[in-house]
């Protein structure tokens, strides 16, 4: 016996006359008049299916039975559809199979959400996500991703490239999350974590004399989440020995533009500007700026070196900066729409959020009182002020302000809708991110990458002599739209400056040994000079197929608080489970 002889989406109007068996999903049912039409769906698209009474009243019968997501299995001739009732949306729609043999393969409950419309309650969508993957959005997605993958592969091999699992097993070191952590039976009380990169691994490899590796790789974080954020998440992972960040950007770009191609069929540039990370920040308010919509932040502290206004005053004279943005257009902003921003620009470390509102010829704002007539006239020729405009300020220290401006930015852009059917695709290339961070809170300092990633050359005097705000890493992400999709960077290969690089994040060389230990033993055996770079699957698909969120085209995504609705998990385990492992929960 054979399921099927064509699939849904085959016959058109050339098999008219034709006989076929067809295999799938009952889509949607209608009867008219005793004349039963169905819609059978299978992966591949839509064919409509006839059960007429008076040609085949047994089977007609049968059909009555029928319900929506009955699996069924159909024999019948391929007959034109009535002149008027072709249905151009469907591209089997010319025809339609009219019934001789039913069987029904399996009956189906009734669904807690119908396949064919588009449902908003996610906890529902992922709690049946097997429906949610029925529909035809999820299906799509779910092959780009694979199409995806699939260019990747065939992109990297053809660079020499050599694709090489690694553990998932692995060791926890603190490289910027949180690990998922994994209890040994055998080794009672001590622990795997779950990789958050292959970071170690592929570097390692370079140590190995790979030259040339990648991996599409599972990844473990545990942050907390957002629409961009998942807790096991997939890189595209690669890295090369003898290599320089030119040519690993080209690289990227060609891949990228492989991935553009196979999915939407579009070529997309030969290769994408470069920002510094300070012009980012500076301009933007971020270090992945989404350059579709202009509305740079604007600096004014020499506009107010002398201002009347303490809040401004008092900034400068604390060594901090004043800017400002012009959302052009956006006079109209309500009091409640300001009040939202302010509190976002609170959230985010600001005491305030000055605005003027330029409607009628006139300045509203409750701080105009405070500028000169030089102030207004070099504020109107600094951020090009005209009748309908609405100015934001920020007053603060130089990080505070650009973090904040950037975000209120971006809600602006969202509100006054200016990327609504904007098509763009803004490739960018960050470079030149500070190697080092402070944080005031643990007061020392951080990597802004990763450990291992390598000071810039011409700062390596800066690092040396301690100045490590100033200097420079050699590291470089990639950003489209405003997302961050991979980030990488040439890597310290030399055991010294590693050992170095540890002792300025503050791990002593008890600890080194401890956790870093394998890696700098490895480097004393001829490690070559590196680098590389990890693209994040999920967003490239996921802005591919132009979702919000990386959740749908990820086949079984956990919820924004980690927890998979459709398996109930993360529970709980057995008493005997937890013994063996040496485990006692508390509380
Ligand atoms: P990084 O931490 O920047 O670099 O990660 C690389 C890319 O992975 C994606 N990404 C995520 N996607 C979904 N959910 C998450 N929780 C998540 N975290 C990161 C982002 C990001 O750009 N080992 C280095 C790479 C290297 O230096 O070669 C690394 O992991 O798109
Ligand atoms: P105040 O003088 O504190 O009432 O503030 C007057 C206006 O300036 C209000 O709109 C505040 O939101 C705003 N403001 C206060 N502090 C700051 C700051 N640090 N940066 C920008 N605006 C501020």
């Amino acid at each position: 016996m054979t399921y099927r002889t064509h699939h849904c989406n085959a016959l058109r109007a050339d098999h008219i006359g034709q006989q076929s068996t067809l295999s799938g999903w009952v889509h949607s049912r209608r009867d008219h008049g005793g004349v039963i039409f169905i819609d059978l769906r299978d992966r591949e698209g839509m064919t409509q299916i006839v059960f007429n009474p008076e040609k085949n009243p047994a089977i007609a019968e049968k059909a009555h039975g029928l319900r929506s997501e009955f699996v069924i299995k159909v024999t019948g001739t391929v007959t034109a559809r009535l002149t008027g009732t072709e249905n151009s949306n469907l591209a089997t729609g010319a025809i339609e199979l009219v019934v001789e043999g039913l069987e029904i393969l399996n009956a189906a409950g009734v669904p807690p959400f119908p396949i064919h419309t588009r449902i908003e309650n996610e906890d529902m969508r992922l709690s049946y996500r097997y429906l949610d993957l029925r529909r035809a959005q999820m299906q799509q997605n779910l092959r780009w991703r694979h199409k995806i993958t699939k260019a990747v592969r065939d992109n990297l091999d053809s660079n020499g490239f050599i694709e090489v699992e690694t553990p998932i097993l692995s060791k926890s070191t603190p490289e910027g999350a949180r690990d998922f952590l994994v209890p040994s039976r055998m080794a009672p009380g001590s622990f795997y974590a779950l990789p958050q990169a292959p970071q170690q691994y592929k570097q390692l490899m370079m140590v190995a004399g790979l030259e040339r590796y990648f991996q599409i790789a599972r990844c473990f974080r545990d942050e907390d989440l957002r629409a961009d954020r998942q807790p096991e998440f997939t890189q595209i992972d690669m890295e090369a020995s003898f290599t320089t960040p030119v040519e690993i950007q080209t690289w990227v770009e060609g891949l990228l533009q492989d991935v553009f191609k196979v999915t939407r069929g579009i070529e997309i540039p030969k290769s994408f500007p470069r920002m510094t990370w300070q012009q980012a920040m500076d301009d933007y308010g971020s270090d992945k700026p989404d350059t579709r919509f202009d509305c740079k932040i604007i600096e004014l502290s020499s506009v107010f070196a002398t201002s009347g206004f303490k809040v401004f005053k008092g900034a400068l004279e604390s060594g901090g900066v004043v800017r400002g943005i012009n959302a052009k257009g956006f006079a109209s902003i309500t009091t409640g729409q300001i009040e939202e921003l302010t509190e976002m620009a609170k959230q985010y470390g600001a005491k305030g959020l000055a605005f003027i509102k330029v409607e009628n010829g006139e300045w509203k704002s409750p701080i105009v009182k405070f500028f000169t007539a030089e102030e207004k006239a070099a504020l109107t020729e600094r951020l090009k002020i005209e009748e309908g405009d609405l100015i934001l300020f920020g007053a603060d220290k130089w990080s505070t302000v650009t973090e904040v401006l950037g975000r209120i930015r971006l809600r602006v852009a969202e509100i006054c809708k200016w990327l609504e059917g904007n098509t763009a695709l803004n490739f960018l290339w960050v470079v030149d991110f500070p190697l080092l961070d402070f944080s005031a809170e643990d007061q020392k300092w951080n990597a802004v990458h990763h450990p291992f990633t390598r000071p810039k050359a011409e700062d390596m005097v800066l690092f040396e002599s301690g100045e490590y705000a100033k200097v420079r890493a050699e590291a470089y992400d990639v950003v489209l739209n405003g997302v961050e999709i991979g980030g990488g960077s040439i890597r310290i290969h030399e055991a010294d400056l590693q050992a170095k690089m540890f002792k300025v994040l503050g791990v002593d060389e008890t600890h080194q040994e401890e956790m870093f230990g394998h890696i700098l033993k490895a480097f004393s055996f001829g490690a070559p000079p590196h680098g590389g770079l990890a693209l994040g699957l999920d967003r490239l698909v996921m802005l591919v197929c132009g979702c919000d969120s990386i959740r749908d085209v990820i086949a079984f995504p956990k919820n924004n608080r980690g927890c998979d609705l459709m398996s109930q998990s993360p529970a709980t385990v057995e008493m005997k489970q937890l013994r063996e492992l040496g485990i006692q929960i508390k509380g």
